[in-house]
């Protein structure tokens, strides 16, 4: 069916769950359910939604009778064609999305949690039955990114993926870098905005980039690597004066999500990590400020690409949802479905076999000598050092290295090492630097 026979085909959706998205979709469909019609011959319709509170005050858009307490008789309803999956938690949305798929319907959801612990089951579900399973508001919000991947670069050779794909982090950081704030104060503001939770481990430990980049691998490598397989480190530790340093080396202090496989052997090697990283000034992604996203994929034929906005919020994420629903829903009267098939578990590169250019701030005692002796055991474990300053501060000196991309498990060894020197006192900042041709 399609807008120029004229007919109109009308899909029915029903939400599971209503919160800000749920509003802002409904709205973005109010307002443009019409266009949406006119341009693809689909009329959308919610027809049921489930929430868990019927008493709380609902979007005056949303007809009272449309909600009900009864999650899976909105799944199984004949009158509900696409469902779309806005609760949150993994456990209950993971029952309900397998019991559509089984049903042969369509879903669409947001979840990254449920995806980066149960793609597998979920992937092979809608394979078995051919719907769809769309995702694109669980990575990067507003962003679209999944369909790109999946669909526009499919046939790309990606060499990496690297993303800002955490809002609140970002947020935080460029407020230490433009504002000079503290780690603490930038947080409180993070918090102050909404952007950062109550408790904001998930963000500032690097969680929920971490669920995000396992579902771009799984999508770019078609492998399913899971939430546990990244490598994690936050931005806690993180102060305004290694920003301020970096700034003066030349790169800016992001939190970024790093994606990328062997792919020399048949079965690529993937690797995954979420870290603070120096990205120098004249890098795409070291222009990306505030609260938004950016994913910037390397690939052999295309090149290097960026895409950038909007990460979290009801409009961009219900945008995203708006327009996987559009997709299903088209390919449903079609009679087709994009399927992500199943995937087979990946295999993943451990961290101490991955290589990295870092960034090191070291106190040692400042008298004749000491540079000499851990430049030596630099030197011993293969660490090559691509920059060095020694600033002296009475009688401690503050030395900060760049080494030239070295193996983590050198670097590892070196730290070590440098920890039991009896002129170190300190090893204060260990940072990656990402985003040179390496
Ligand atoms: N808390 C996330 C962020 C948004 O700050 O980007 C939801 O994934």
């Amino acid at each position: 069916m399609n807008a120029s026979s004229g007919a109109v085909t009308t899909i029915r959706l029903g939400l599971l769950g209503c919160g800000t998205v749920g509003s802002a979709l409904a709205r973005l469909l109010a307002e443009r359910g019409a266009t949406i019609a006119a341009r693809t011959g689909i009329q959308l319709e919610i027809s049921r939604i489930a929430v868990s509170d019927l008493s709380k005050t609902r979007d005056p858009l949303l007809d009272a009778a449309l909600f009900t307490d009864d999650a899976a008789a909105v799944v199984a309803a004949d009158d509900v064609d696409i469902v779309v999956e806005l609760i949150g938690g993994v456990e209950l949305p993971r029952e309900l999305v397998a019991d559509a798929l089984a049903l042969g319907k369509p879903v669409v959801t947001g979840n990254k949690a449920l995806l980066a612990m149960h793609g597998a089951e979920l992937y092979a579900a809608a394979d078995a039955t051919g719907v769809d399973l769309l995702f694109e508001a669980a990575v990067a919000g507003g962003i679209p990114l999944m369909r790109p991947l999946r669909e526009s670069l499919v046939g790309e050779p990606v060499r990496r993926v690297m993303g800002i794909i955490n809002g609140t982090t970002n947020y935080i950081l460029t407020r230490m870098t433009e504002a000079g704030a503290s780690y603490d104060d930038a947080l409180v503001e993070a918090q102050d905005l909404g952007y950062a939770e109550a408790d904001p481990t998930a963000d500032v430990e690097g969680f929920d980039a971490g669920a995000k980049a396992a579902i771009i691998a799984s999508i770019v490598y078609g492998r399913i690597v899971l939430s546990d397989d990244v490598h994690h480190e936050g931005i806690s530790n993180l102060t305004a004066d290694d920003i301020e340093v970096a700034a003066r080396l030349g790169y800016a202090v992001k939190a970024i999500a790093v994606v990328d496989a062997d792919t020399s052997a048949a079965e690529p090697a993937i690797a995954v990590r979420v870290h603070p990283a120096l990205v120098p000034l004249d890098h795409p992604l070291a222009s990306v400020r505030d609260s938004f996203n950016a994913v910037f994929i390397e690939g052999d034929a295309v090149g290097d690409l960026m895409l950038y906005g909007r990460g979290a919020g009801g409009g961009p994420t219900a945008s995203a949802v708006l327009g996987d629903i559009i997709d299903a829903a088209v390919n449903r009267a079609a009679g087709t479905a994009a399927r992500i098939g199943a995937l087979p578990r990946a295999q993943i590169r451990p961290i101490d076999e991955l290589s990295s250019a870092f960034y090191l701030r070291i106190a040692v005692v400042d008298r004749p000598g000491v540079l000499a002796q851990v430049a030596d055991v630099f030197g011993r474990n293969s660490v090559s050092i691509q920059s060095m300053e020694q600033q002296g501060l009475d009688d401690e000196a503050r030395l900060i290295f760049i080494t030239h991309v070295s193996q983590e498990a050198a670097v590892k060894a070196t730290l070590a090492e440098l920890r039991e020197l009896e002129p170190v006192s300190g090893i204060h900042s260990v940072i990656r630097v990402v985003g040179h041709d390496d």
